[in-house]
């Protein structure tokens, strides 16, 4: 959060901000610090994603047919926070193509512009507009150009959270959640990471979920442990079986 709104800092007149990229693992909470970071700020946040077929219209001006004859242009989010002075979290950025990246150069460098083809405009950004995109680390798609990573910088990496943060996450997340099948499943959550297993909070948060339902339509103790081991099972398969605690 630090290194997020210290990137977005102004210091001087003469001073831009940044834009950072938020890397990471799939399911470490990513896109849930830029939208916690834009919110930080007391701004509108614009969550806007992307995927293979993005298109640079997408990401700025789109035409929509209105009536008989009548054009009516749409601005994206990412175009309304910039118009408005919002963030924009352009999440899984690595799922988009270098012409839709293209289409933002402008926009990430000292000119803070950008231009609209179909509606035919150039549109400046308002001095409190802000982005972040978010890229895992593993399943990228496209490799992005020189001149496009140049722009998304610094790139802040979030690992997997310490053992007691893990809990936390899993407390916001499920306050509702007993506590001995939070703890298990924070255990099994760190087995995991130190073994660099893809297996997240979010999966966590699932586990606990489903293995809580399971538990509701049983009694007794027995159940709890069955739950557990059924949840893990339906949610990460056979093999994540062996990073459960023992004990
Ligand atoms: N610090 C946190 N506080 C509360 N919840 C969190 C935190 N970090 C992660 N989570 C929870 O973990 C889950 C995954 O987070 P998020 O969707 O932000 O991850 P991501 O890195 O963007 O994942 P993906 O790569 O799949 O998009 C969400 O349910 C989110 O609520
Ligand atoms: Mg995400």
């Amino acid at each position: 959060m630090r290194q997020l709104l210290a990137a977005w800092l102004v210091i001087d007149s003469k001073d831009l901000p940044m834009n950072p990229r938020l890397i990471g693992k799939p399911g470490v909470g990513k896109t849930t610090l830029a939208y916690a970071a834009g919110k930080r700020l007391g701004r509108d946040v614009y969550i806007m994603q992307a995927t293979v077929d993005t298109r640079p219209e997408d990401l700025i001006v789109q035409p929509v047919i209105e009536g008989v004859s009548k054009l009516r242009y749409v601005a994206s989010p990412l175009l309304t926070a910039v118009i408005r002075g919002g963030v924009a979290v352009l999440d899984e950025g690595n799922r988009m193509s270098e012409k839709s990246w293209a289409s933002l150069a402008p926009l990430l460098d000292s000119r803070r512009y950008v231009e609209s083809v179909v509606a035919g405009i150039k549109i400046k950004a308002h001095p409190n507009f802000r982005l972040v995109t978010t890229m895992n680390d593993d399943a990228s798609t496209f490799d992005l150009p020189e001149y496009i990573h140049s722009r998304l910088q610094p790139q802040i990496l979030i690992d997997f959270p310490e053992r007691d943060e893990e809990y936390q996450i899993l407390r916001e997340n499920l306050p509702f959640g007993e506590d001995r099948i939070l703890e298990y499943v924070t255990d099994f959550l760190q087995q995991a990471h130190s073994a660099d297993e893809r297996c997240t909070v979010r999966d966590g948060i699932n586990i606990a979920r489903f293995a809580m339902k399971l538990k509701s339509l049983a009694t007794g103790q027995a159940h709890e442990a069955e739950a557990l081991e059924l949840s893990i099972l339906e949610t990460l398969g056979e093999e994540a079986l062996r990073y459960r605690p023992r004990g």
